[in-house]
C-alpha cells in the first residue's frame, strides 16, 4: 500500500519532497499529508486534524506551521533544480483542510534563484543561551522587512514569566505536551528530552505534570518559569511577527514569512528559539500587543548566537506523509 503510494511520486520530486520535511512545526508533529496527483507534476498539500494540538484551539500554530511547509518546500525547490507554483485552497471539508495544489517543473536554466535557497538546510531551532552579541544590522533590516517587530527582550520579562507559569497550569497545555514527548529518542515526531535540554528535574516535573494534568504547585511553576525567562530575556534580541488579522489565509501568510525569517537568521549565523505560549494564552498575547504596538502577534521568537549546537530533530518518511 505504501510502496503504491510512493511509485505516485514523480522519482524527479522525491528529493525535494523529502527535503521539505525538515520544515519546522509546533511540537514538531509534522501535520502535512502530500497527495501526488495523476500526471506526475502536481500535489495536494493537507492538514491533518488528527495531529491537531489541543492548546491551538484557532489553529493559529497550524497554518503557521502549513505555512512555514508551503515556504520550506518552495525554498528548497531551486536546491533541486525545480521550482514551485503555489495555488492556495485553504477548503475545510470536516476534518481535512486542503492548504494548496503545488505544481513542481524543471526550472528555466539560469532562472533567479531565491537568496535563502542556500541557508535553508543551516535552520533549526536553538534552545541553548546565546551569548550578547547583538544582530548585524543587515539582519535586523531584513526581518523588519518579513514583518517581525525586533524588541529588548527584558521588555517582556513580566509577560513572558506570566504566560510560562499560566501555561505549567493549564491542563490543555501539559495534555498536548503529553501527546508530543517521545521518551523514545529516534521517535519519528514530537520532540524528546535532549532536544528540549531537559535535565532529571525537569523530567520528574514533566511526568508529575502528566500525571496530575497540570503542576498544581507555585514553587515548582515559578521554577521552571523562572529557568524559562531568564534563558528568554538573556538574548540580545525578541522578535515578534505581525499577521493581518487571524484569518487562515492571512496566518498562512504569517508562516512563509516566519520561515523565511528564521532561515534569514541562520543565514547570517545566528540562532532563534520560538516561545509560543506568550501568544497562546490569550491574556498574554493581548499584553504582547500592547508592549509591542503589533496588534495581531502570531509568534514570539529569541534571536541570537548559540553557545552550543542544538541536539537534532527527527522527521517521519516521505511514504509516512503520503495520502491517497
Ligand atoms: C508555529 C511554531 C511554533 C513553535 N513553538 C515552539 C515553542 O513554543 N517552543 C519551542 O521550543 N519550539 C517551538 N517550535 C519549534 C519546533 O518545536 C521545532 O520546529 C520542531 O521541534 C523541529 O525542530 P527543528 O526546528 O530544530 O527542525 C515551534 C515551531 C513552529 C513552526
Amino acid at each position: 500500500m505504501l510502496k503504491d503510494l510512493i511509485r505516485k511520486v514523480n522519482p524527479e520530486h522525491i528529493g525535494l519532497l523529502t527535503a521539505a520535511l525538515r520544515s519546522p512545526s509546533a511540537h514538531n508533529a509534522q501535520p502535512w499529508k502530500i497527495k501526488p496527483l495523476p500526471g506526475g507534476h502536481s500535489y495536494e498539500i493537507h492538514y491533518d486534524h488528527n495531529d491537531y494540538l489541543p492548546e491551538d484551539p484557532d489553529d493559529r500554530d497550524a497554518y503557521l506551521t502549513m505555512g512555514a511547509f508551503i515556504e520550506t518546500l518552495a525554498l528548497e525547490a531551486s536546491n533541486f533544480g525545480l521550482k514551485v507554483d503555489v495555488d492556495l485552497k485553504l477548503e475545510r471539508s470536516g476534518d481535512d483542510l486542503y492548504i494548496a495544489e503545488v505544481l513542481i517543473e524543471k526550472a528555466a536554466p539560469g532562472s533567479e534563484v531565491d537568496p535563502l535557497s542556500k541557508f535553508i538546510s543551516k535552520r533549526v531551532t536553538n534552545r541553548n543561551p546565546y551569548s550578547k552579541e547583538p544582530l548585524s544590522l543587515e539582519l535586523e533590516a531584513e526581518l523588519k522587512k518579513l514583518g517581525n517587530i525586533l524588541i529588548e527582550p527584558r521588555l517582556l520579562k513580566e509577560v513572558v514569566t506570566e504566560a510560562s507559569m499560566k501555561s505549567w497550569n493549564n491542563p490543555r497545555f501539559v495534555r498536548d505536551l503529553y501527546v508530543w514527548y517521545r521518551k523514545d529518542l529516534t521517535a519519528p515526531d514530537g520532540f524528546t528530552g535532549p532536544q528540549m535540554r531537559f535535565d532529571i528535574l525537569d523530567t520528574l516535573a514533566l511526568r508529575f505534570a502528566f500525571w496530575r494534568g497540570q503542576l498544581k504547585s507555585k514553587f515548582v511553576e515559578k521554577l521552571y518559569s523562572t529557568r524559562d525567562v531568564a534563558m528568554f530575556i538573556a538574548a540580545p534580541k525578541a522578535a515578534v511577527l505581525a499577521a493581518n488579522d487571524m484569518s487562515p489565509g492571512s496566518l498562512l501568510d504569517a508562516g512563509r514569512r516566519l520561515l523565511r525569517s528564521w532561515v534569514a537568521i541562520a543565514g547570517a549565523g545566528y540562532s532563534c528559539h520560538p516561545f509560543s505560549i506568550a501568544i497562546d494564552e490569550k491574556s498574554t498575547a493581548l499584553k504582547v500587543a500592547e508592549l509591542t504596538g503589533v496588534p495581531v502577534p502570531v509568534a514570539l521568537y529569541r534571536i541570537g548566537k548559540a553557545t552550543k549546537q542544538p541536539y537534532g530533530s527527527n522527521r517521519k518518511k516521505l511514504e509516512d506523509v503520503l495520502i491517497n
